[in-house]
């Protein structure tokens, strides 16, 4: 069969409440445009992230249900602490409420003001937590990992000549740790090879510098690498993934992403002085190490989430369904991120809207149309959350993109969900002449994506770029 399901029934449903053009043109105007600023029952189809906001299958809520809420000890944590190892093999790991606070403890205990930290490209709150210990995060992806259009079937590999280059001119002693995100999200979902894995492990080795993972997407990275890197074809996604982990000296996890849960993460280590000193922040952060911030009930969801996602049924499924939007998009016309990710669709606003100069807000133009003409709510992620606005003077600067990103939810929406999205982004494709551009009425000096209103340029102000 060519056709490829939903590797699942559906047991339990959540309404969708439908809305009219009349009201979601209302409700975009009440939230000056900033779809963070919408209430969610008035989105048909909510795409803003994929980050727990996954469905939970029958058996994750049975695990739920076993949850043992002990302050220590709980058996939850010790069939969490089996699943995490059974998979990612480090000695220690140490539960968090999500993933930020994994890497918050990492910093807090390895780096040092004017560190360095190279990455193929640091999330944002990777990035924030680096910044926050005083040292500079580096994003080293390789030269096609830049360019929306380039075709690359590992597009979130390091740049291995640049990681060596930076070790020469910074100094080992001054790169607390290296780390490689995968996928690599802030690059449109884009896999990494094991050979970079394996190369970039065996650089840092030799200048004794320990590489962690950002794991949040672990398993649609090792899907990827069966399905694209020579001799991993016959290999599982669990002795990739093991095998992935086996080159580097810890990791972070958000388990809201490929936990297949809807809150909790995890740090992970195989040095023990450096866990000891982990833990001992754990406790003073986050809670006692046999829970760490997450209720029992959560670490026994994480636990089987876990094993599920690296079923083979659920990442054909997962990696289809993805490249199944890319695909009608781009037989459209329609401009994304190529090749299509593992958990998002991209589409690069700056070409799809050329008539908008990116202080124009394209991809904010683009977000806004989805959801006035079909009630979906993607994200901006160009000019309104990366580029720089100077208080002072007034000035703005763009972002080095313009992307509009669809992020898709785990085993939440069906095929005839993603064909709405499709129809909707071709239908806003045939008149896109007539978007007009927008600018900020209200800025907040730090993340002013989540809280700044907009409103539209009038048309004949709109500059041609
Ligand atoms: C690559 C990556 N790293 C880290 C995080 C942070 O995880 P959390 O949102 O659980 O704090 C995210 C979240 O989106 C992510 O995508």
């Amino acid at each position: 069969m060519r056709t490829i399901i939903e590797p699942f029934r559906i047991k339990s449903v959540e309404p969708i409440r439908m809305t009219t053009a009349a009201e979601r043109e209302l409700r975009l105007r009440e939230a000056g445009y900033n779809v963070f600023l919408l209430h969610s029952e008035d989105v048909i189809i909510d795409l803003l992230t994929d980050s727990g906001t996954s469905a939970m299958s029958s058996e994750q809520w049975a695990g739920v249900m076993r949850g043992d809420e002990a302050y220590a000890g709980s058996p939850s944590f010790y069939r969490f602490e089996e699943s995490v190892q059974a998979i990612f093999g480090f000695r220690h790991v140490l539960p968090t409420h999500q993933g930020r606070a994994a890497e918050r403890i990492l910093c807090s205990v390895m780096v040092k003001p004017g560190d360095v930290v190279p990455n193929n490209t640091h999330f944002d709150t990777t990035r924030a937590n680096v910044e926050f210990a005083g040292a500079t995060a580096m994003d080293l992806v390789i030269p096609e990992g830049r360019i929306p259009s380039a075709q690359h079937p590992f597009k979130g590999n390091m740049d291995v000549a640049r990681l060596r280059a930076v070790i020469k001119d910074v100094g080992a002693d001054r790169i607390p740790f290296c780390m490689l995100t995968v996928t690599n999200n802030s690059g449109g979902g884009q896999p990494v090879s094991l050979a970079n894995v394996r190369e970039v492990s065996e650089v840092c080795r030799a200048s004794g510098i320990p590489l962690y993972i950002d794991a949040c997407r672990f398993a649609e990275n090792a899907w990827f690498i069966k399905l694209r890197e020579p001799g991993y074809r016959d290999r599982t996604p669990l002795e990739i993934a093991r095998e992935m982990f086996s080159y580097a000296d810890g990791c972070t996890m958000s388990a809201k992403k490929d936990g297949l849960a809807n809150i909790g993460g995890f740090l992970a280590t195989n040095d023990d002085r450096v866990a000891q000193l982990e833990r001992d922040l754990l406790i003073l952060t986050e809670g006692f190490p046999t829970y760490g911030g997450l209720a029992g009930r959560d670490l026994d969801a994480i636990a089987v989430g876990l094993r599920e996602v690296l079923e083979e049924d659920y990442l054909t499924y997962r990696i289809r369904s993805t490249a199944y939007l890319g695909d009608k998009l781009t037989a459209a016309g329609v401009p994304i991120v190529q090749p299509p990710g593992g958990h998002a669709i991209y589409i690069d606003a700056a070409a799809f809207l050329p008539h908008i100069a990116p202080l124009e807000l394209p991809g904010q133009a683009l977000v806004a149309a989805l959801y006035r003409v079909a009630g979906i709510r993607a994200v901006e992620i160009g000019t309104v959350m990366f580029g720089r606005h100077d208080p002072a003077t007034g000035e703005e600067t763009p972002a080095a993109m313009e992307l509009v990103r669809l992020a898709i939810p785990r085993r939440v929406y069906t095929q005839s969900h993603i064909d709405y999205v499709a129809e909707a982004i071709l239908g806003i494709n045939e008149t896109r002449g007539s978007l007009r551009g927008m600018r900020f009425v209200e800025q907040a000096p730090v993340l002013r994506h989540f809280t700044a209103r907009f409103e539209e340029v009038a048309p004949q102000t709109a500059s041609a770029s």
